[in-house]
């Protein structure tokens, strides 16, 4: 739609907003409190708030998340891609956090919570690569009214996609040095760069169950990207000896590789959906745009899960 210039309705007073990222304090409810309120209101929402806001904007900051949504050009598309770029990076967040937690119960032998959080990270996957349909309907012509606003922004400057790269062992000394800068980012950006990987440590979980594992997988620089290991390829070899539902490394297995099998749709889709919107222009990152993505589109996660089915 580059021919119309959009109308933006207004919905806040955004000086009004609270700017405090910290969560707003608010009174806990009860199921008695509830059936008491509901009680005194013969069963109607309540409508009469006291102050000058209510507790449904404080328990998210609803209304600073609300003030957050600036277009920089008159382009039609703009607040589409922007409003999607936050949905990512929240997207991100939320799937980081389950990756984490599964690293966490791996490190504790706690097998079925692991596969439980898995699964969960992976429906987060799938929703977003499904979110790539809604940018998708954004023409070239659309984006280029507003591509020229972005600078040098780029989604490879993500730090929340970097932590998920992270955590999932793609590590990059080059890419991590993009946050050096930024103070309040880099921190956490080089903790997560030099601590083994969700797969690490279950390849740690490996040997501690009696699989032979090398010195090479478990003693390693863990700012360096994981690479196939052929001792951890015969440990996930003689796991898919027995592909029953009890056996819970077989069942964690099945779960890795479908969940890389969305994360690969979803590298997938942004790399057509580029393709499709500046073909061979490069990114605005530096980068030469389509041809970079292509190769990190191919990278794997968990290389041995795949290098097993030339053999299954
Ligand atoms: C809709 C239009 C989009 C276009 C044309 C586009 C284009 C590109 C290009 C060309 C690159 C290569 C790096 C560079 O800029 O030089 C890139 C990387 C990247 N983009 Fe996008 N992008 C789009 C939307 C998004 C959105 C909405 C997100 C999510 C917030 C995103 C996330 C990323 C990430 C995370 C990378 C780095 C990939 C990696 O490190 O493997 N992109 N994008």
């Amino acid at each position: 739609m580059p021919n119309y210039k959009p109308k933006f309705p207004k919905i806040i007073e955004i000086e009004g907003v609270d700017p405090s990222p910290f969560p707003r304090e608010m009174p806990i409810s009860t199921d008695e409190s509830r059936y008491n309120t509901s009680k005194n209101t013969s069963g109607n929402p309540l409508t009469d708030y006291k102050g000058k806001s209510n507790p449904y904007i404080d328990y998210q900051s609803i209304d600073l998340l609300l003030s957050l949504q600036h277009p920089r050009s008159k382009g039609y598309d703009e607040m589409c891609f922007f409003v999607m770029g936050q949905v990512k990076e929240i997207l991100f967040k939320g799937l980081h956090f389950e990756l984490f937690n599964a690293r966490e119960q791996i490190k504790e032998g706690e097998l079925n919570n692991s596969i439980e959080i898995l699964s969960r990270a992976t429906n987060f996957v799938k929703y977003l690569s499904d979110s790539w349909s809604i940018l998708s309907t954004i023409k070239a012509e659309g984006f280029s009214e507003f591509r020229d606003h972005l600078g040098t922004a780029s989604g490879q400057l993500s730090f929340m996609y970097r932590h998920v790269e992270f955590i999932l062992g793609n590590k990059s000394v080059k890419m991590a040095s993009a946050h050096k800068n930024v103070p309040h980012v880099w921190p956490e950006i080089e903790n997560s760069l030099n601590t083994p990987s969700l797969y690490d440590e279950i390849i740690f979980y490996l040997s501690r169950e009696g699989y032979k594992i090398t010195e090479d997988a478990l003693n390693r620089d863990w700012s360096k990207t994981y690479k196939a290991n052929t001792s951890v390829k015969n440990a996930w070899l003689s796991i898919y000896k027995k592909p029953t539902n009890e056996n819970r490394l077989f069942q964690l297995a099945e779960c890795l590789i479908t969940f890389e099998e969305y994360f690969s749709i979803y590298r997938w889709r942004h790399f057509v959906l580029v393709k499709k919107m500046i073909g061979y222009k490069s990114g605005t990152g530096g980068s030469s745009g389509v041809e970079w993505l292509e190769k990190v589109t191919k990278h794997h996660f968990f290389p041995e899960l795949w290098d097993i089915r030339n053999e299954l």
